[in-house]
């Protein structure tokens, strides 16, 4: 391989990728150089914006630790996620549909009960939740495992306060708890609010020089889980909010749009008498079961 020029170093490159890896790796390796030299071309890049790229990618490597994920922001805000979420759970109509997982979840968020208050301290407007997860049949799911997190009414997620900080320690507006036998399960949380994503860094930076904001429509985070049944990853979006045309991330989906209800102080759905304006959201999850096929390919 000499004297390889614009003309052919894209097939000298795949050319050098034909019996190394696996056949999965070189597929994916062989279109991603053919993307990139096509890229690349198309849009004659010049040094300079090769070393801005450069650059840019190893501040976003530089910001990235365990706590913060800047590579799956930058992922986010390109809507690769929402291409590869989607492309990932093609579901039967009637299910409910998933959308992007988001940096914010961690492992080992507090087990609670059912009509327990997830909110564990964190500040906002009381809010109740009520639903069921059915199968795509209308049937209950018994016993399904339900995760859920969300910001607190000034759009931070615990996990975004300091490290030494009570909300960090104590795990405030998340958890999980499990469906009754009939599918039902109700909690007590606080009302959703609109938050920007983490802007302080090269993909805030990135938006800003794109003329885009980086705001994301209030909504609370649900991961669904069941045996038979595909894991839902999903959030229910706030109607009414402001950003639910531009999310910054493009995860919204119409059907997963619902009515937080303003109450005036009163009997909360739970019998709880409360003395302040409360919320309440009422949503049904509908999980896709599991077929044979796809058991198939995730067990591999
Ligand atoms: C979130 O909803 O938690 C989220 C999703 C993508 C990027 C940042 C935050
Ligand atoms: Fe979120």
């Amino acid at each position: 391989m000499k004297n390889i020029d614009e003309n052919t170093i894209t097939q000298a490159v795949i050319a050098a990728m034909r019996d190394g890896g696996n056949a999965r790796l070189r597929k994916v390796m062989n279109s991603l150089v053919q993307h990139l030299h096509a890229f690349a071309r198309e849009v004659e890049l010049t040094e300079d914006e090769w070393d801005q790229a450069i650059r840019f990618l190893t501040a976003v490597g530089h910001i990235t630790d365990d706590k913060r994920q800047e590579f799956i922001l930058l992922s986010d805000v390109l809507g690769l996620s929402t291409l590869v979420t989607a492309q990932n759970h093609r579901k039967p109509a009637g299910c409910t549909e998933a959308t992007v997982f988001g940096p914010f979840f961690v492992d080992d968020a507090p087990a609670y009960q059912s009509g327990d208050d997830i909110a564990n301290g964190a500040s906002g407007s009381p809010c109740f939740v009520t639903g069921r997860v059915l199968s795509v049949d209308g049937s209950p799911v018994a016993s399904a495992r339900i995760d859920v997190w969300q910001s607190d009414e000034e759009g931070f997620y615990d996990v975004q306060r300091p490290p030494e900080s009570a909300a960090t320690a104590e795990h405030r507006a998340r958890g999980w708890l499990r469906a009754a036998h009939d599918g039902s399960f109700h909690f007590r949380s606080i009302l959703a609010e609109a938050y920007p994503i983490p802007h302080d860094g090269p993909v805030g930076q990135l938006l800003e020089a794109l003329g885009r904001h980086p705001w994301r429509p209030a909504h609370l985070h649900f991961m669904i889980t069941a045996p038979g049944y595909e894991k839902l990853v999903t959030h229910i979006f706030r109607d009414g909010d402001q950003y639910l045309d531009s999310d910054a991330v493009f995860g919204v989906r119409t059907s997963l749009i619902a009515p937080w209800i303003r109450h005036e102080p009163g009997v909360a759905p739970d019998g709880t008498v409360m003395d302040e304006v409360f919320y309440s959201l009422q949503y049904d999850f509908v999980l896709n079961p599991a077929d044979a096929t796809h058991q198939h390919a995730r067990n591999g």
